[in-house]
């Protein structure tokens, strides 16, 4: 009995819903907008997929880099992007872990290099577009970026001082045409050849020479931006479906692309023409075997102690930058974000996540579908991430939609080790 009345109850429900759908529906749409309009999309539908391509042909500009446009820095900024000389014991370089053949990602889940990394290395295409650097955007810029990886401990640790003499011995008159002369570095008792804060030998420096060594490794950082800034990927696929080819993607793919901008609501994160909102969040990401990952949290401590962060004496532009750094203050909503990543590419940088714990498109989308896991990472997980009941063919189409956001390489020049002095 109470089971029909409840039957009964949903059925008036069901009915109410659906008028209430309808008359919106003629509320509201005054031009058609639920009409099939473009291929199987409907108006309002082709208005999202039109935010998502195609990407700008150049990034945002980088103000706080003088260099960031400039060729030769690009050309000089390649050269150290592939040279081991630039870590401790000249065996790590940039490419090792960011290799071209993988889309310049990493094929293993946490990077090899002076040690063992905790988290996955993202694709340095398009990198150019992103707002913050690293899962957890400790860096605001792609030049203090690169100053991270040069000293980090697990990258390639070598020190800012190591890195002065080696741009005297090797690349003094490339570097002198691009950023102008530097002080004689041949006294080195003034100018110790290794070192960096923490050290006695850089430590005892006097403020005037730290700054020139310290420049220096700036300068070293805006010459690898000024090359980042051209691995550009654009023209997949997809880009070529939204201009008008109706070809350029298959069937399942559209179906995939309805999902990701309708009942995937993929396009709640993933949602600009780099698909990504430039924002963390916390997806409850499961650590495994890895050490707890605060994110966002840590991220936005470091960012804002590190002398060369966009708005520090090294920027060339830090009044901006000190705006929306004046802005960051860790908080406990910050514990366990990481960073939406774009899924341009993606295809060709697996395993995903920034434990690199998830080894196939479909696995990164069954997480999703699931609603994620309870425990195992920190933070509270985000409101939005609920099951999503997909199908098993939409969990398809959706990889298959995934696997149109492959771009056209950047100049094949740019892919090569160029020759080094
Ligand atoms: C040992 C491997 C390794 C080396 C060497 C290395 N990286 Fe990375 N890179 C990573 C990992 C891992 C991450 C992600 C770390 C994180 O988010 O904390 C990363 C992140 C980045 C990012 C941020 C990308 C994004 O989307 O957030 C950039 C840019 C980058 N690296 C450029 C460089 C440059 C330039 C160099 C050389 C100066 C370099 N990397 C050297 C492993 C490496
Ligand atoms: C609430 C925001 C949000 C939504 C909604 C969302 N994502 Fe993401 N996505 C992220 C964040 C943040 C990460 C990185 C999480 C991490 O590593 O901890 C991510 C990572 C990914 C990755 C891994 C990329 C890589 O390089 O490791 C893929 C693929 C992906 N998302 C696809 C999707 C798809 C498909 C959907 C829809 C079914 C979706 N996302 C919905 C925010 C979101």
């Amino acid at each position: 009995m109470i089971k029909k009345q409840l039957t009964i109850f949903r059925i008036i429900s069901c009915l109410f819903i659906i008028l209430i759908a309808c008359s919106e529906d003629t509320s509201l749409t005054t031009d058609n907008e639920n009409e099939i309009e473009v291929d199987i999309f409907t108006q309002r539908e082709w208005a999202v997929i039109q935010r998502l391509s195609p990407l700008p042909i150049t990034p945002p500009l980088s103000p706080t880099n003088q260099v960031a446009d400039n060729p030769d820095a690009a050309i000089l900024g390649q050269k150290f992007f592939f040279d081991e000389r630039f870590s401790k014991d000249s065996t790590v370089a940039c490419a090792t872990c960011h290799s071209p053949f993988y889309g310049f990602a990493d094929p293993e889940a946490t990077s090899l290099g002076v040690g063992r990394g905790t988290r996955n290395a993202p694709s340095l295409l398009n990198v150019a577009y992103n707002k913050w650097q690293f899962w957890d955007g400790r860096a605001d810029t792609l030049w203090s970026q690169a100053l991270i990886a040069l000293e980090g401990e697990t990258e390639q640790a070598g020190t800012r001082l190591q890195f002065a003499h080696l741009i005297d011995e090797y690349y003094k008159s490339d570097y002198i045409k691009v950023f102008g002369e530097y002080p004689n570095l041949s006294d080195t008792d003034r100018y110790p050849r290794g070192g960096k804060p923490g050290d006695h030998q850089y430590d005892q420096m006097s403020e005037e020479d730290k700054i020139a060594i310290n420049t220096i490794f700036t300068n070293i950082g805006k010459a690898i931006e000024a090359y980042e800034r051209l691995l550009i990927s654009r023209n997949a696929p997809f880009d070529k479906y939204v201009a008008g080819d109706n070809n350029a993607i298959g069937e399942r793919a559209k179906n995939g692309l309805k999902t990701f901008i309708g009942k995937g609501v993929c396009i709640l994160c993933h949602d600009n023409p780099n698909f990504t909102d430039n924002e963390f969040h916390n997806l409850g990401v499961p650590q495994g075997m890895l050490p707890t990952d605060t994110g966002r949290y840590d991220g936005i401590k470091e960012l804002l102690m590190n002398p060369f962060n966009g708005g520090g004496i090294y920027s060339d532009e830090p009044n901006v930058p000190q705006r929306i750094l004046d802005f960051l203050e860790p908080t406990s909503i910050h514990q366990g974000q990481f960073k939406t990543p774009t899924l341009r590419n993606v295809a060709l940088t697996a395993p995903y996540f920034h434990t690199g714990g998830f080894p196939t498109l479909a696995s990164v989308i069954e997480f999703n579908n699931s609603g994620g896991v309870p425990s195992g990472f920190i933070g509270t997980r985000e409101g939005t991430i609920e099951p999503l009941n997909l199908t098993e063919k939409e969990v398809d189409e959706l990889v298959e939609f995934l696997l149109t956001l492959t771009g056209e390489l950047p100049a094949e020049n740019l892919l090569r080790k160029p020759n080094l002095p």
